[in-house]
């Protein structure tokens, strides 16, 4: 049943109190509201609600064994929610909240398992944005939130994005408008006896081990085979797929742009409609199809803001085939690639 769905403005705060509240009010009797954060918009409920949360999962058409993020707005929450609060967590709190990491330890009882997608461990983070730590203190302080797109859809950067989406599902969206990063959170698996890295983000391996000492990365994310099942469900699902097939084109530069050319005219010789992702440097080697940058190729925080918006527009353009060059970037390379690599299902050509 098709429900309206308000989208809400919000500029400040402050001036803006009143919808915050109203937002809020929606939370705490178990609805939705789909709010920014610094990384992707959330598609938000109670987290200790578990009907709440299981609206997350029908709205999104996810799959019920994919755990949510529990977004909190004080460290002192964190302890209510779990019997055992590791040091590394303290640690990793002073130098990254509120920010795009979120970490796993393990649940107490006040955490449905509806939330957890029956897991005995919780994936919790403080994000680094006013209008979701307002709407969080305004709900009761734990707000259960996925993405929010659809299951399957790149993940929304903008509010027309949930919009796109969400409309009709949900009784309201704050629009906060373009989310800072762009990319999902890091998680980092504190129950693991050496902290493990199931998804990579803008917090990289690196700035975890200067504060907590060795971390690993989850070997199941980056073998390109089945044979090593990711730790995190969702890590698992070709998510962030665009409608039209993606292939990565890796190598350097000048051969890229020769192949990706040869693959276009092939393309197009069969009738079929195709798209190229490219940055600012290499646009003018692209004569035909629907060419877009996604920025400088050293502008690292340009590519990981732009990707899902480039993905979703190819979805509008209704192209069969899309060609994007790789994007190995010394920082967040790995995140950006984890994301293309899944969303083009591991089709790379290297020349
Ligand atoms: O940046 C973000 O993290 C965004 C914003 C909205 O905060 N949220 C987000 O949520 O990306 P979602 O649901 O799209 O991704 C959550 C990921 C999934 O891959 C899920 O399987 C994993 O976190 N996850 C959640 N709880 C877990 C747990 N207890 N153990 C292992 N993986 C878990
Ligand atoms: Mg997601």
């Amino acid at each position: 049943m098709a429900m309206d769905t308000k989208i809400e403005i919000i500029k400040d705060c402050l001036i803006d109190a009143k919808k915050l509240r109203i937002a809020g009010e929606i939370i705490k009797e178990g609805g939705l509201v789909a709010f920014p954060t610094e990384t992707v918009y959330g598609l938000g409920a109670d987290a200790l609600n578990a009907d709440a949360s299981k609206k997350i999962y029908e709205a999104k058409g996810r799959p019920c064994d994919n755990p949510l993020i529990v977004h909190i707005a004080e460290f002192s929450d964190l302890e209510k929610i779990s019997g055992n609060v590791p040091p590394a967590a303290r640690k990793l709190s002073d130098a990254f909240w509120p920010g795009p990491l979120t970490i796993i330890i393990e649940k107490n009882e006040k955490v449905p398992y509806e939330t957890t997608g029956g897991m005995n461990t919780v994936a919790v983070r403080m994000p680094d944005h006013p209008i979701a730590l307002a709407l969080i203190r305004e709900s009761g302080g734990y707000i259960a939130a996925p993405s929010a797109n659809t299951s399957g859809r790149p993940s929304p950067t903008l509010a027309e994005h949930v919009a796109e989406d969400m409309h009709g599902k949900i009784p309201m969206i704050l629009d906060g408008g373009a989310v800072g990063i762009g990319i999902e959170s890091t998680i980092v698996d504190l129950t693991e006896e050496i902290p493990m890295i199931l998804r990579p983000g803008y917090i990289t391996q690196d700035m975890l081990e200067k504060v907590i000492g060795e971390v690993r990365m989850d070997p199941g994310i980056i073998a390109s085979d089945s044979l090593r099942k990711p730790k995190a469900p969702g890590m698992k699902y070709k998510h962030y797929a665009p409608k039209a097939d993606l292939v990565l084109i890796d190598g350097e530069e000048g051969r890229v742009i020769e192949k990706i050319n040869e693959l276009i005219a092939a393309a197009i010789s069969e009738d079929k409609r195709v798209g190229v992702i490219c940055t600012d440097e290499s646009r003018s080697g692209y004569q035909a199809g629907q060419v877009i940058s996604i920025g400088a190729r050293n502008d690292e925080d340009a590519i990981a803001q732009h990707l899902y918006k480039i993905l979703r527009e190819f979805d509008d353009m209704e192209v069969d085939l899309i060609y994007s060059e790789s994007f190995a970037t010394p920082r967040m390379g790995q995140a950006i690639m984890n994301r293309l690599l899944k969303a083009a299902g591991h089709q790379v050509i290297t020349v």
